[in-house]
């Protein structure tokens, strides 16, 4: 354990140029579970909480796919930083998924097996307000506003799950990276068709001021159909608005097309050229018209 925490350390310190991790790990358990300690919140937090919801709130009619904000809304977080307990009971309920409360960034390991077993982690600490418009590590409230309202959603719930178990198995197989860029152009920045039109559902778009707005308006960004293994190929930033953003038709839809087993897939483009994140081919169409 503390061996393994301790190369966790170093990987993310290389991945990142030095850079630490800024959660307290002291206390963590064998899977990384922390306990929320929700009586820590100051009142300056809550009150920044209530700032960074109301912000994205008054964004998302006409930009958020109905299954978020009807789950959002019933999720009754406006007034401060929920209780994770509270939210875990009526998740339970609803979908059998559990949340888990967790320092910040835990090892894949940890993190796929959380979610093999329907268990999302969620950082337990808030951004300064510093960090109102754009944030490097995942805190509160991109994890709890950004993910947890679709884990409502029965056939988001057995993706996410789905997809855990797929990452156990990519860590077996040379997979990972090619798995993190479908996760990234979709649970993060995917968006979903609608009849009134294209809606994010992507919980890294979700949580960002500014994303939610650019990513649906025409721009320099490339919109275009789904294909996995093309997603799969691409590269992403971390540190500006995506390049390209993958639209999905529905929730069926990207479960029925990451249903397949990965393992011939992650060979085949092993063997291709990875293409840069703004890369539009021949037979792709933009989906927003200039
Ligand atoms: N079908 C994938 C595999 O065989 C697993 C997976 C499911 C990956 C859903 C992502 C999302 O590896
Ligand atoms: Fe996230």
């Amino acid at each position: 354990m503390q061996n393994s925490k301790q190369d966790f350390f170093e990987t993310v310190a290389k991945k990142s140029d030095g850079a630490q991790l800024r959660g307290d790990y002291t206390n963590v358990s064998s899977d990384y579970v922390v306990q929320q300690n929700w009586d820590a919140y100051t009142p300056e937090e809550h009150a920044l909480w209530r700032r960074l919801y109301q912000r994205q709130a008054e964004l998302l009619p006409g930009r958020a796919c109905d299954e978020f904000i009807d789950s959002l809304n019933a999720l009754n977080a406006s007034d401060g930083i929920p209780h994770f307990d509270t939210t875990s009971e009526a998740l339970f309920k609803a979908t059998g998924w559990r949340i888990v409360a967790v320092p910040g960034l835990i090892p894949e390991q940890e993190f796929f097996t959380h979610l093999a077993n329907r268990r999302f982690p969620v950082t337990v600490w808030l951004r300064t307000p510093e960090e109102f418009d754009y944030i490097v590590e995942p805190d509160v409230f991109h994890d709890y506003f950004g993910h947890v309202p679709l884990l409502f959603n029965p056939i988001f719930a057995d993706h996410i799950q789905e997809y855990g178990k797929g990452g156990l198995k990519a860590m077996q197989l040379g997979g990972l990276e090619q798995l993190a860029r479908l996760y990234w152009y979709t649970i993060e920045f995917g968006l979903v068709q609608s009849p009134q039109g294209l809606r994010v559902y992507g919980a890294g778009i979700l949580s960002s001021g500014g994303e939610l707005k650019y990513c649906l308006e025409p721009s320099k960004s490339r919109h275009i159909l789904l294909n996995v293994e093309r997603c799969m190929r691409t590269l992403f930033k971390i540190d500006s608005y995506q390049e390209t953003y993958f639209v999905i038709r529905n929730f069926k839809q990207l479960f029925g097309d990451t249903a397949p087993d990965f393992t011939p897939l992650y060979e085949r483009i092993k063997q291709q050229d990875l293409l840069s994140a703004d890369t539009l081919l021949p037979d792709e169409i933009e989906l927003i018209q200039n």
